[in-house]
């Protein structure tokens, strides 16, 4: 029997919206036979900062008990599924932080060739998913990582409409996480560990 594929999903999330998305994927990369870890960025904000936002301090509460990821899990995945919320159109400061903690592995050439892809959420549309998502694949082709993207690979990614990755528009947080964005996670799940199943195959 083959080794399960090992999935790293690696999310930062402020005020929850990313972190609901993570544990969809989390759900569907488990149903899809993938050994996960579900896993989030340390917070770099104040206190203060946390505080003054009740929807971050709930989020801050409610995802408490998730493990910080380390290098270390990054090295241990098959397959790492990276989740933010845009930022001025970009990656967000936390995720970033991240992904420069991985110089040492990537010196060591232990990032090439596993399986990534990414998800995203913005407040409005149009406002920074496609570059979001573009932006952190532009760390991943200095991985020389397998970037699995979902395209249009399911009937399903047209009605969400996002090629680069599950994408969720929250709208000012009004617009909680919903069937299509739910759907978009699990296609995208279901593909990256399927990718992965068949590099580890080969
Ligand atoms: C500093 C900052 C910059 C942001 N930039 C954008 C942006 O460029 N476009 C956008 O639609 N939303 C922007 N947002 C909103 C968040 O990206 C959006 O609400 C996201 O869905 C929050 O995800 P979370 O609930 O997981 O933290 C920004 C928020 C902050 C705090």
């Amino acid at each position: 029997m083959a080794t399960p594929v090992k999935l790293a999903i690696v999310y930062y999330s402020s005020t929850g919206t990313i972190a609901e998305v993570a544990k969809e994927l989390s759900d569907a990369g488990l149903k899809a036979g993938a050994e996960v870890r579900l896993l989030k960025a340390a917070e770099l904000a104040p206190q203060t900062a946390i505080d003054s936002n009740p929807a971050w301090a709930a989020n801050h509460a409610a995802t408490a008990g998730v493990p910080v990821a380390t290098p270390a899990d990054v090295e241990w995945a098959d397959a790492v599924i990276f989740g933010t919320p845009t930022r001025f159109g970009n990656v967000s400061a936390q995720l970033k932080q991240f992904i420069d903690t991985l110089g040492g592995l990537w010196a060591e050439g232990k990032l090439a060739n596993k399986v990534y892809s990414g998800f995203v959420s913005t407040a409005t549309a149009h406002a920074g998913q496609e570059s979001t998502l573009l932006a952190l694949y532009n760390s991943v082709h200095h991985f020389g990582g397998i970037i699995a993207s979902p395209g249009f690979t399911d009937p399903a990614k047209f009605v969400d409409g996002n090629p680069y990755g599950t994408s969720h528009v929250d709208g000012q947080l009004s617009n909680p996480v919903d069937d299509v964005t739910r759907t978009a996670a699990r296609i995208q799940a279901e593909r990256v560990v399927q990718i992965a199943a068949r590099l580890k195959a080969a």
